[in-house]
């Protein structure tokens, strides 16, 4: 049976993203978020999106149109019922995850795949609280959704070939590059990419350099696209902080363990680039390096 009608269950930086490029793509896309001010900002988020790729004669204004058509948006659960593939991108907590399967179980039908986009909690412990573990993948995406090629699927022991193949596919008619990760916490490439950026807080205790000469050192010296610091503020201070926990929890190895000024960071509220601070101050043109 082929993937046609989509579900985004959140649409934060991650949902909006997936949502966007899914609607792109000629599925047709249904967006849950919990509240009508939470539908608004996505449904803001992801037009704005659009308008700036047609603003940059990426898109054109037909398509943009057509893309928008194909997108629809709901506080109700009960409306994903009739998807081919629900994919969830909520906050990283196990337990809000699972709670939001259950109701999604009892409603869709038996052909329906659920996906999670996590970044560090197992497909098996999602998967294995429903009653459909077969029909259970990892969707991994990165940000910014639009532009990173990469989708991590994730197969568990319980994924049926026929589920991870049609996961598989679904990522290719995204105009992705799937690469196949067993379920592992981090999958690839959080397992390397998130002891990087934690060792380069740890450094930052240390004092072997400033945040800004860290960022330069790396972008110059290692051709990255962002230094560790910028990269932190992209994805989230908050978020790196649960997924360290997380994979801490899982690993129990020093590497994932979160640097203490990750935590100070995070209890001073400072999420990175979405609440305006983290490493740096967004608030300008250019970031300015915060005291630490
Ligand atoms: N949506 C759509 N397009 C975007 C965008 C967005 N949010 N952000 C940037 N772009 C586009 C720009 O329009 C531009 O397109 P153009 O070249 O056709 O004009 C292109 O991307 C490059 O953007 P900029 O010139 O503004 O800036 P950069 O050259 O610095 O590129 C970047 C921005 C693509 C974000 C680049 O800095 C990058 O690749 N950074 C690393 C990102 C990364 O590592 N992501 C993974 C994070 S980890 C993760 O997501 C996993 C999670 O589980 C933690």
């Amino acid at each position: 049976m082929n993937i046609e009608k989509v579900g985004v269950v959140g649409c934060g930086l991650m949902g909006s993203g997936i949502a966007e490029v899914a609607a792109k793509s000629g599925f047709e896309v249904k967006v849950r978020e919990i509240n009508d001010d939470a539908v608004e900002a996505g449904r803001k988020r992801i037009r704005r999106s659009l308008d700036k790729a047609v603003e940059k004669e990426k898109l054109s204004a037909e398509d943009r149109d057509a893309t928008w058509e194909r997108l629809s948006f709901t506080t109700e659960v009960s409306d994903l019922a009739d998807r081919d593939l629900v994919i969830e991108a909520v906050v990283e907590d196990l337990e809000l995850k699972n709670a939001l399967f259950g109701e999604l179980d009892g409603r869709c039908g038996e052909h329906t795949i659920f996906a999670s986009n996590t970044s560090s909690l197992t497909i098996t412990d999602m998967a294995a609280a429903t009653s459909r573990p077969d029909r259970f993948v990892g969707l991994h995406f990165f940000n910014p959704v639009p532009v990173m090629k990469l989708v991590e699927v994730v197969r568990t022991i319980a994924t049926s070939d026929e589920t991870f193949d049609r996961a598989f596919a679904f990522s290719k008619a995204l105009g992705k590059v799937p690469i196949a990760a067993k379920d592992n916490s981090g999958f690839v490439v959080n397992l390397l990419l998130v002891p990087y950026m934690l060792d380069a807080i740890r450094q930052l205790e240390r004092g072997v350099a400033s945040v800004a000469d860290i960022d330069t050192g790396m972008t110059l010296g290692c051709g990255y696209p962002m230094g560790p610091f910028v990269l932190c503020d992209f994805v989230g201070i908050d978020t790196l902080y649960k997924i360290s926990e997380i994979m801490f929890d899982e690993y129990r190895e020093e590497r994932y363990a979160p640097p203490p000024l990750l935590r100070r960071i995070v209890a001073m509220g400072r999420y990175g680039r979405k609440t305006g601070k983290g490493f740096y101050d967004w608030s300008g043109e250019q970031p300015v390096p915060l005291p630490i």
